[in-house]
């Protein structure tokens, strides 16, 4: 393993809005953050938006600059990548932002019921020929129905033409509310919004960087969940 990756894994060991619970933890149904984000994490009471696949958080530190009233927190398995936007939000004071390292699976052993407002799925992998894996499949979309509040709203930001129309599938499928879609962000959605929601959507990840050099188009589709 580099000497980069483990000067991180050191470093986040050393901040307190970095969570890693370990498989026995989780399991064992005594993770003492499960339905205490606000409480244990943030010593507040706000909405609590989750950025699942955060990678280096660049949704979770850039809304919560955004947004000082909510509180953010992104989860990823890899702790290389959390410990970049850990890193950011300490150096800029943000006190709504906090890390989760897990697997996207254990989501029902970190969160109570209807805890979280809002999900976020920045360039999630689409997956491709696995669509049991894919974050908005069925088994996803129940598990964001336990742990959302009625009313939570899932955000899909994606560089891939199969993600988004598979989503668009489910959403139809499960009947659905569709707040707002659009197959080129860049070239229509933004176009068309208040400046507040402008700014959201003008939030660009390390892979959408990527994406976009590589002359990419960017889809989008936020929804309810019910
Ligand atoms: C394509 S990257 C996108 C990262 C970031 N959202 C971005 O746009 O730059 C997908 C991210 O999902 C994370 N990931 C993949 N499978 C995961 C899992 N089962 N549980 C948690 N995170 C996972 C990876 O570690 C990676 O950081």
């Amino acid at each position: 393993m580099g000497k980069n990756k483990l000067s991180r894994f050191a470093e986040n060991l050393t901040f307190d809005h970095v969570v890693q619970p370990t498989f026995t933890e989780l399991m064992q149904g005594g993770f003492l953050f499960k339905g205490k984000w606000n409480a244990r994490l943030f010593k507040r009471e706000a909405p609590l938006v989750l950025e699942l696949g955060c990678g280096g958080g660049e949704y979770t530190v850039g809304l919560a600059r955004l947004n000082p009233h909510r509180n953010y927190l992104g989860v990823d398995i890899k702790g290389a990548r959390i410990w970049r936007g850990a890193r950011t939000a300490k150096e800029e004071g943000l006190t709504n932002v906090g890390f989760l390292r897990t697997h996207v699976d254990h989501l029902l052993h970190c969160f109570g019921p209807r805890e979280a407002d809002e999900i976020w799925l920045t360039f999630s992998d689409p997956q491709i020929g696995k669509a049991r894996k894919r974050l908005t499949s069925p088994l996803f979309l129940a598990r964001y129905k336990e742990i959302l509040k009625p009313g939570g709203i899932i955000h899909l930001k994606t560089d891939s033409p199969l993600l988004y129309e598979y989503t668009l599938e489910q959403i139809a499928e499960h009947k659905l509310p569709v707040h707002e879609q659009s197959a080129n962000v860049y070239a229509d959605l933004v176009q068309r919004v208040s400046p507040t929601e402008q700014a959201v959507l003008n939030i660009r990840t390390y892979y959408e960087q990527m994406w976009l050099a590589e002359g990419r188009t960017i889809h989008y589709v936020r929804f309810g969940i019910h």
